[in-house]
């Protein structure tokens, strides 16, 4: 810790940030939750020699980090999705998403933790055949959790077997691509509390973004906290145009939820890291996994963390980030997914 942090104006931040953390964590109390996130989760990992290389103060914000399932940040929106879900008295959970989904693998090990039987349908959207992709990391993790999984073809194709499921399954409990809703959010916001405990000033939060679901959690915190916070969006997929609606909607959808009189912000997104698109992997993505680990002994995964850090360093190159900004990158997880690029990282 360096003596800045020890100046009056520290003192004053740490005194309106836990303040404004009591009052998030008051605001979710009335919301049922199902224990997921363990010690260690939101944990900071600072990264020394990535910081100097980039003249950035730069720190991870450990989201992969997690007892269930391999960890990742969707563990943080199931603890209020499944709580939900239990409440109404679900039996089976049924969500979606790309086949090799970490949000999915996810939702697969927390129902069953929390005895609800998952159902996964499972969409080939992603332009990849290699036995690696279609059995390996998520999938094979689906498998050992003894998921049911149901494969198709299109978004269209998803949505009817969706409807046939929520018809013919035991009371069941749906869950949109990523766990992204009002209520998902919800664990973002319980996240921004966190941060905010910590007394710490961030010049920028950054955050992958898949679905958009983290993001808009982030944001709905932040403006439910009375706290200017400038938030990035990463997206890894979507277009700036197809992510800010989403982003925007589901933030306010969770500020409705908390009661919260603030206006939704406006979502900054950017999305130079997407590449080919979602689900392939990009030579800048690669380099910065790369980087992670040889300089900093950290695994990011190829489909969201190791693309928007990509993305993280080139907008610390062309300035959209200024020198010396200190700024809290949330390593979201994705892990398993190293396992199924393996032909498209080795090369
Ligand atoms: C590892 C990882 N990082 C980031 C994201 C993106 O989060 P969100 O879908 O909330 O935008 C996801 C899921 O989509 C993910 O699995």
């Amino acid at each position: 810790m360096t003596d800045a942090h020890h100046t009056p104006d520290h003192d004053h931040h740490h005194d309106r940030y836990r303040a404004a953390a009591a009052h998030l964590r008051h605001a979710l109390q009335r919301f049922p939750r199902f224990p997921l996130v363990t010690p260690g989760t939101g944990s900071h990992t600072s990264l020394p020699s990535l910081s100097a290389d980039l003249g950035i103060t730069l720190t991870l914000m450990r989201d992969d980090v997690g007892a269930y399932g391999g960890g990742g940040n969707k563990l943080r929106k199931l603890e209020y999705l499944l709580g939900a879900a239990l409440d109404q008295g679900a039996r089976t959970v049924i969500t979606v998403g790309a086949v090799q989904s970490n949000h999915c693998r996810l939702t697969a090990a927390a129902c069953r933790r929390a005895g609800l039987e998952p159902h996964l349908v499972l969409v080939r959207m992603v332009p990849n055949t290699t036995p690696d992709y279609v059995n390996n990391g998520n999938v094979l993790l689906d498998m050992l959790a003894g998921a049911v999984i149901h494969y198709v073809d299109t978004a269209e194709e998803a949505r009817a077997e969706i409807a046939t499921l929520m018809q013919t399954l035991d009371r069941p409990y749906f869950i949109p691509a990523g766990g992204s809703n009002p209520t998902g959010g919800l664990g973002y916001v319980q996240a921004v509390a966190e941060i905010l405990d910590s007394g710490q000033h961030w010049d920028l939060v950054v955050t992958t973004l898949g679905s958009g679901g983290t993001q808009a959690g982030l944001l709905a915190g932040y403006a439910a906290a009375g706290v200017a916070q400038r938030v990035l969006g990463l997206s890894i997929g979507y277009t700036v145009a197809e992510a800010t609606p989403i982003v925007a909607t589901d933030t306010a959808g969770t500020l409705a939820l908390l009661g919260s009189p603030a206006p939704a912000p406006a979502p900054w997104i950017d999305d130079r890291g997407k590449g080919d698109g979602y689900g392939i992997v990009s030579p800048a993505g690669n380099d910065a996994i790369s980087s992670l680990i040889r300089q900093e002994g950290v695994f990011l995964d190829p489909v969201y963390t190791g693309k928007a850090m990509g993305a993280l360093f080139s907008a610390v190159h062309d300035g959209t980030i200024r020198t010396n900004s200190r700024v809290l990158f949330l390593h979201t997880g994705g892990f398993p997914g190293l396992f199924a690029y393996q032909p498209f990282l080795t090369t």
